[in-house]
């Protein structure tokens, strides 16, 4: 088979390598293509451009497959933590025992902040969105860990600042959720495990000692789990655009914050459970909103619903939907929100509009569902899907610097004005 592509335009034939990659994608290398021939391509919201070669994710939309490093997204979810998950999408491999161990140690030697880092805390609004608080939180750590500002950093620096980003990152997001409260801040323990931490900051309380529940650790770490890593999608390419024009692992993570925060992204999942309550609140009739959402002239779309890669399923909303149903009944919770969200699904699922245009639940469809039941409230879930891909963005950032990508900078078709001359504004 033909390792070149042929493009003609009018009378000259152009040949353009065609790659593979290890799971037989092919894609045709046109980064030769303006120089030859004056032509740029031009793909509006990058359906169909490759953006770099990346070992990290592999993902197929058409079968609803998702691999980290060559695992399947199943079995990780089943046998694996979430450290484990982020040491193997950070470093490429999963980790021995003693590898694990020591991963653990160093997170748990960092989960402290610096004290200072409080005091914007005091600076947020009461009930300003915890994406913004969080956004600005990372960017701000590299004003008090400068060390990643440094130009060419040894590898043992990157990794410092790595290891930090992940250990303080779950210290900031429950400190957000303790400010939306109004309660004082839980320090680490460094006894537990990074969920437990996580889970022991976020729920205990400085008037008592709380129990974390093994049932709520396993659904956390199932979750984060889910959510670590999701190969080009618009925050990862944020954090590797951003990344790739020397700006600090910091900056670059919190412009992936940002990208996360559209509800057409990970927004998704605070808009999903806002979307059921409304529709609980308006008597529960799901075929009503199935019809909005059809409705060209009714700007509403059913949320969680449609992947711009899943076509077919989303491998990931499998597995969420057999937890979510595992820890509602475990925690003997009735949720009329989740029997809505079930009706919602199987009208859906059946109704030619979305059957046509291959629309099925994503992972946000359940989650939000899972981080109700667990008590966090609608405007912290995003932030929890950012706890989640944090390793997966690392790991992007990482790649793209080992790999000594060039600057991001995409080209354009230019379709504004030509020639005008500049009028004085007495004339216009
Ligand atoms: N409800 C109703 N109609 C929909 C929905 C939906 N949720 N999603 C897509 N459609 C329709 C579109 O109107 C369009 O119809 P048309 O062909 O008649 O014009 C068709 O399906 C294709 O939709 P696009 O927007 O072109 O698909 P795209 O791949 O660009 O978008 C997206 C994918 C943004 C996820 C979209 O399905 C959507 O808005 N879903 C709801 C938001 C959501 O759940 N986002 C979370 C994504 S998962 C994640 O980020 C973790």
């Amino acid at each position: 088979m033909s390792d070149t592509a042929q493009l003609i335009i009018g009378d000259k034939t152009y040949e353009l390598p065609v790659i593979t990659g290890t799971e037989d994608e092919k894609a045709i290398d046109i980064s030769k293509l303006r120089d030859q021939s004056g032509y740029v391509t031009l793909d509006i919201g990058y359906k169909n451009t490759g953006a770099t070669k990346s070992a990290i994710t592999f993902l197929d939309g058409e079968k609803g497959i998702l691999k980290y490093r060559g695992y399947s997204i199943e079995q990780l979810a089943e046998k694996s933590t979430f450290i484990e998950v982020a040491y193997l999408l950070i470093y490429g491999d999963l980790p021995t025992a003693e590898q694990l161990k020591d991963f653990q140690y160093q997170l748990s030697r960092h989960t402290l902040v610096q004290e200072d880092m409080k005091k914007f805390f005091d600076g947020f609004p009461q009930g300003s969105h915890p994406m913004g608080q969080l956004s600005s939180l990372v960017c701000a750590m590299s004003a008090f860990y400068p060390d990643s500002l440094k130009p060419n950093q040894t590898a043992q620096e990157v990794n410092l600042s790595i290891v930090k980003t992940l250990a303080k990152m779950s210290t900031l997001v429950s400190w957000i959720y303790k400010k939306s409260l109004g309660h004082p801040y839980i320090y680490p323990r460094n006894k537990y495990d990074y969920v437990t931490n996580f889970l022991y900051m976020t729920f205990g309380q400085r008037t008592e000692e709380i129990e974390i529940d093994p049932v709520i650790v396993d659904a956390m770490n199932k979750l984060l789990i889910l959510h670590a890593d999701h190969e080009q999608n618009c925050s990862a390419s944020t954090v590797r655009i951003v990344g790739s024009s020397d700006s600090n692992l910091y900056a670059s993570l919190s412009a992936g914050i940002s990208a996360l925060w559209g509800p057409l992204h990970g927004g998704a999942n605070q808009a999903v459970i806002e979307m059921l309550e409304k529709i609980q609140q308006d008597g529960g009739d799901t075929d009503k909103w199935i019809a909005k959402a059809k409705d060209k002239n009714d700007p509403f779309r059913l949320m969680g619903f449609g992947h711009r890669v899943y076509k077919n399923f989303d491998p990931r909303a499998r597995i969420i939907k057999k937890a979510c149903d595992d820890i509602l009944e475990k925690l003997g919770i009735d949720d009329e929100v989740l029997q809505i969200a079930k009706k919602l699904e199987e009208v859906a699922l059946k109704d030619p509009y979305f059957v046509q245009r291959k629309l099925y639940p994503n992972v946000d469809f359940y989650s939000g569902i899972i981080y109700r039941a667990l008590g966090f409230p609608t405007d912290m879930f995003t932030v929890l899907f950012a706890l989640g891909r944090l390793p997966g963005w690392i790991a992007q950032w990482k790649e793209m610097k080992e790999n000594k990508e060039p600057i991001g900078r995409p080209r354009q078709i230019y379709t504004g004005e030509v020639n005008r001359e500049y009028v004085d504004i007495d004339k216009r």
